[in-house]
């Protein structure tokens, strides 16, 4: 049995290993996280930090914890510990340009026919996805709010969401919102900590719900772009292809799906799913011809 006790010290708790494959089969199936055995130090440097807070002397003690029903906050503190919440506003710029140029316009046309627009950021962390989305959309379609057009923007972790539906970001953060639109829909916030503020324009377009990507969905779209960026890079690579399947299957023909920078759609859903630039796809109505089963 391996012990990380080479980087412990007197006052450190034990990991072994079967601590370690305990925890990341909990992992994988609450949610779908991937962890190889070479996240084991990560691992430890960051739960660590939980048993301590809890005052928990040992990792079995806390994989109890971790298993009693009331103990759904732990389990996202847990996730919360083994993911990363980091993101910034138009991140990967090049999905919004194709969002705007590709995407919208079809939308506008359809919305200015009475019928319905959504767009979902599944896994939209503190908000800057959905955000630059609802931005992207204004843009476009300037008239949204008259129209049926909405942006769900979920996420698992309920701290996050609270944080993106504030709105409220340091000011440093707009240096990557585009200079027409931080004098629309950006304001400086003046009581001295230097925040920015996303206006109630970007607010209104946006439901902001918690929502486990692994667990069943309470809505069945359709939707006319999909946005899951930086999420499925923690799912094993089953995890990957069911939620691309889920997703092509709410997706509208001709709709839109965004992924990581290091993410890549494979499996069944790559029959319907056409690359269509960097990590972006969309739905094709018949299976495509290049990629055979
Ligand atoms: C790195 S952030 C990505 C934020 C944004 N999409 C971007 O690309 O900038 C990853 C987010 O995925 C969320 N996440 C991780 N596992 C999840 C799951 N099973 N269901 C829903 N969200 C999950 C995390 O809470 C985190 O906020």
């Amino acid at each position: 049995m391996t012990q990380v006790s080479s980087t412990l010290g007197a006052q450190d708790v034990p990991f072994s290993d079967s601590d370690f494959q305990a925890l990341a089969a909990l992992a994988r199936r609450e949610f779908g996280l991937s962890l190889a055995p070479s996240k084991k130090p990560l691992v430890y440097s960051r739960l660590s930090r939980r048993l301590k807070a809890r005052h928990i002397t040992g990792f079995p003690e806390y994989l109890q914890l971790l298993d009693k029903r009331e103990e759904s906050s732990e389990r996202l503190e847990l996730i919360s510990a083994l993911t990363t919440n980091v993101t910034s506003f138009f991140r990967e710029d090049h999905h919004f340009q194709m969002l705007r140029n590709n995407c919208l316009p079809a939308c506008a046309e359809r919305s200015r026919n009475g019928k319905r627009v959504r767009i979902w950021s599944a896994g939209c962390s503190s908000g800057q996805e959905p955000y630059c989305i609802a931005m992207s959309v204004l843009d476009t379609i300037p008239e949204a709010h008259r129209q049926n057009i909405k942006i769900l923007a979920t996420d698992i972790d309920p701290q996050i969401i609270a944080k993106a539906k504030a709105g409220r970001y340091p000011a440093e953060d707009a240096a990557s919102i585009p200079e027409s639109y931080r004098k629309k829909w950006v304001t400086l916030e003046s009581d001295g900590r230097s925040e920015i503020a996303m206006s109630n324009d970007l607010a209104r377009l946006i439901t902001f719900a918690e929502l486990n990507l692994i667990a069943p969905w309470p809505f069945q779209g359709p939707f006319d772009a999909i946005f899951c960026r930086n999420v499925a890079i923690y799912f094993d690579q089953e995890t990957q292809q069911k939620l691309w399947q889920r997703f092509c299957d709410l997706l509208v023909p001709g709709g839109y799906l965004f992924i990581g920078h290091s993410e890549r759609v494979t499996g069944p859903a790559s029959d319907l799913l056409k690359g269509v630039g960097i990590t972006s796809y969309q739905k094709t109505a018949t299976p495509s011809a290049a990629q055979p089963r």
